[in-house]
Formats: structure tokens, C-alpha cells, sequence
């Protein structure tokens, strides 16, 4: 059996992520330490809990938890996933953005330099950072992020993953850590918090309450399924060179405004309501400040090197995610509601 410490699992991504594993790698065990902030749900994962999942209620800037951590097992890799993920959150208080996704990636990196470098660790052992495109800043109408673009983050949110990518890759090239770090573009699909826009606008369309959309809707984003990017992550971490950078992406470039039209329509379908009632909600908003117009991500290096491509397209990815959640509204209430987090707290201790 081989041990991975996954941070930050019982949120959209690493939720994805441990359940991926958990389908496709019979010999991986898997520890998940997960502060369970608002965008955590330990519910999402409970069912895998015991057996070769095992949850850790903790703080990824605890540096006696991580030690303890490192201490008690032979760890074969880090998927570093936890972090204060949301950009208009950071604009309203970007102190925790520091705290978790600076300070945290440091101890987190500090920690497995110190079990590395004590020999604690399983031979082939990888430090992977799983971060974002928007380190790069914004593009305008043409091109797309390759490794080598410049960094130029513009919200708080960026602007701490970034400071945190320096890290990590400093870690590698002053300590020789067997670090790779990951950017990759927007996710859509199951368990994604109702905070982040396809999840919201679908929750509104459902509620029939008014779809924001911020400035004109002209926005682009570069989408993919969730699922494909926990492959990606996976094929990172089982064939990827240690220093080295990969982008990931989906190659699916798209307007918010057509997002929220595909959605509003697609909803309308599903529930037999009369074409055109979902766009009437759409509402029309003051930008984000500092938002970026437009990203897009060139993911032929770990296609070339890795042989990674995505396998799921928006039309399809879409039509899953609406689906996922008309079946599992009981799951965005419970998340919302706040009971998780009680029940948590009881039975794991509070933080
Ligand atoms: P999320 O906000 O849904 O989940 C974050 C998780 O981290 C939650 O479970 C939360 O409880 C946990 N967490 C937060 N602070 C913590 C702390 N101090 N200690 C321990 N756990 C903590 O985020 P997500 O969308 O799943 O993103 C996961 C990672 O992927 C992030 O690093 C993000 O920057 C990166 N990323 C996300 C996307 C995207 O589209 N969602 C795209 C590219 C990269
Ligand atoms: O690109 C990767 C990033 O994608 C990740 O690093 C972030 O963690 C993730 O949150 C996401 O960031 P975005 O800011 O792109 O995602 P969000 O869903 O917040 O917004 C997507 C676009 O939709 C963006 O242009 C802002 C716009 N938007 C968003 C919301 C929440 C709206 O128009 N209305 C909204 O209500």
C-alpha cells in the first residue's frame, strides 16, 4: 500500500479527487487533512471514511499536526489542495488567503522538506501543488498561458497562490524537494460550493432567484471537468519530473453570458418549464474590481510529455453537472445550512 497526505479533500476538487482515487488506485491510502473552513464538507466523503480513507480534522498551518503526520507515516506523495479558493472572498478579506495559502504551503512544504530530507519518506517521493492559471494575470483577445508566462496575479486570491507557487518552486531548487506544481483553469462539476458561478447560477435558475453576472458577461474563462482534472493531477503525480511546471486546461473557452444562457436553457428543459424562463432572472451587476478578461490555457506540454488530454467535453461535463445537482439538492441545503459543521465539530472536536 502506498500513503498520500491530501490537503484541503473535503472541498470541490480534492472531494473529486479522493473519490477518483479511491475508484482507480486499489493500493493507495489516503489521508485527508482538511480544516473544514465554510467551503469544506466533511459529508461529501464520509461515506470512504475508515478503510483506506482516513479523515484528519486539522489546520495545514499547524506544524506539529504535519510533523505528527510525517512522523506516523511513510508518506509516497503530497497532493496540496488545500486554500482559500474564492476571488471575490480575498477583495473582501484576503488576510486568510495569506494565512492559508502562503503561510500554509510554507509549513506544509517545510514539513515534507524535514521528513525528506530525515529520510521519513517513501522512495519516489513528490510534493504536488495544485494551483491556478490566474497566477498569469489576464490575457487579451488572442493567445493563451504557457509555463513560461509571466506572472502577474491580480486579485488577492492570485496574488497569494502565486507567492505560494515561488515557494514550492523554491523549495526544489534551493533544498532539491521533489516538488511540481500545477495550473490549471477553471473547474466545473459535482461538489462544487454554490459560491463559484456555475453552481450558483444553476441553485438560482432552481430558486428563481436573479443570475448576477458581473460587468457585461464578455468575461472568458477557459473551463473543464472537474473529474478530468483530478486525471490530470494523477498523471502528474505518477510520470511528472520533479522542477517541473505543467499547465492544465480544457480547452474550452467560453463567455460567462453564454455560460449562464446554456445553463438557463438547460435547466428550462430539464424541468419542463416554458423557454425563456431562466434568462428573464438575469441580472446584470457592478464588475469585480481588478477582473480579469480573459483566460486560456496552451496544455500541450503535458500532453506532449505525459500524454494527458481532457476526455470530457463542456457540452457533455454541463449536461452531468446540472444533473448532478437537480439529483443531490439536499446536499447544497446541508452545506449551506451549516450542519455539517456542528455535527463535525462534535464528533471531531472543534477547531
Ligand atoms: P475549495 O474552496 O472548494 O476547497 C478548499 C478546501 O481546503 C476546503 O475543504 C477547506 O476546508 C480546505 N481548507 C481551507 N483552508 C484550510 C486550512 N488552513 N487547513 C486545512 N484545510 C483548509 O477549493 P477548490 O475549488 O476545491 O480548489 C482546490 C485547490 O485547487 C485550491 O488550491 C485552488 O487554488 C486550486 N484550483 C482551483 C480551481 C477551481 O476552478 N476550483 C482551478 C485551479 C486551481
Ligand atoms: O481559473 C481558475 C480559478 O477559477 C480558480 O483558481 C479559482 O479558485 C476558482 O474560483 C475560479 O476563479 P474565477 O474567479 O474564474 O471563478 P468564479 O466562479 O468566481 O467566476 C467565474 C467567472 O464568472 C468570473 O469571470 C466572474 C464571473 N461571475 C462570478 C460569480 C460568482 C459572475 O459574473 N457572477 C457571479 O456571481
Amino acid at each position: 500500500m502506498h500513503t498520500y497526505l491530501v490537503t484541503g479533500g473535503c472541498g470541490f476538487i480534492g472531494v473529486n479527487f479522493v473519490r477518483r482515487v479511491m475508484e482507480t488506485r486499489p493500493d493507495w491510502r489516503l489521508i485527508n487533512l482538511d480544516a473544514l473552513t465554510y467551503a469544506g464538507n466533511f459529508g461529501s466523503i464520509s461515506d470512504l471514511d475508515g478503510g483506506r480513507h482516513r479523515f484528519v480534522h486539522g489546520d495545514i498551518t499547524d506544524g506539529d499536526l504535519l510533523k505528527r503526520i510525517f512522523d506516523e507515516n511513510e508518506i509516497s506523495g503530497v497532493i496540496h489542495f488545500a486554500a482559500e479558493s474564492h476571488v471575490d472572498r480575498s477583495i473582501l478579506g484576503p488576510a486568510a488567503f495569506v494565512d492559508t495559502n502562503v503561510t500554509g504551503t510554507f509549513k506544509m512544504l517545510q514539513a515534507g522538506l524535514e521528513a525528506w530530507k530525515a529520510g521519513r519518506v517513501a522512495p519516489g517521493f513528490r510534493f504536488l501543488h495544485v494551483s491556478t492559471d490566474e497566477v498569469y494575470g489576464s490575457l487579451g483577445a488572442e493567445g493563451s498561458f504557457t509555463e513560461t508566462t509571466r506572472y502577474d496575479p491580480s486579485s488577492p486570491y492570485s496574488a497569494s497562490k502565486a507567492a505560494a507557487d515561488h515557494f514550492v518552486r523554491a523549495y526544489h531548487r534551493t533544498f532539491g524537494l521533489p516538488t511540481m506544481i500545477t495550473n490549471c483553469s477553471n473547474n466545473y462539476g459535482p461538489y462544487q460550493f454554490p459560491e463559484k458561478l456555475i453552481p450558483l447560477i444553476i441553485f438560482n435558475i432552481l430558486n428563481e432567484k436573479p443570475l448576477p453576472v458581473y460587468g457585461d458577461g464578455s468575461n472568458v474563462r477557459d473551463w473543464l471537468y472537474v473529474v478530468d482534472h483530478c486525471d490530470a493531477l494523477l498523471t502528474v503525480l505518477e510520470k511528472g519530473s520533479p522542477g517541473e511546471t505543467y499547465n492544465i486546461g480544457g480547452g474550452e473557452e467560453k463567455k460567462n453570458i453564454e455560460i449562464v444562457h446554456i445553463l438557463c436553457d438547460l435547466v428550462d428543459q430539464r424541468l419542463n418549464r416554458p423557454s425563456g424562463t431562466g434568462r428573464k432572472l438575469i441580472t446584470f451587476v457592478a464588475d469585480r474590481p481588478g477582473h480579469d478578461l480573459r483566460y486560456a490555457i496552451d496544455a500541450s506540454k503535458i500532453e506532449r510529455e505525459l500524454s494527458w488530454r481532457p476526455g470530457v467535453d463542456f457540452e457533455e461535463g454541463i449536461a452531468r453537472t446540472i444533473d448532478w445537482y437537480l439529483n443531490n439538492m439536499d446536499w447544497v441545503e446541508s452545506i449551506t445550512s451549516g450542519e455539517y459543521h456542528g455535527w463535525v465539530n462534535e464528533n471531531y472536536g472543534s477547531r
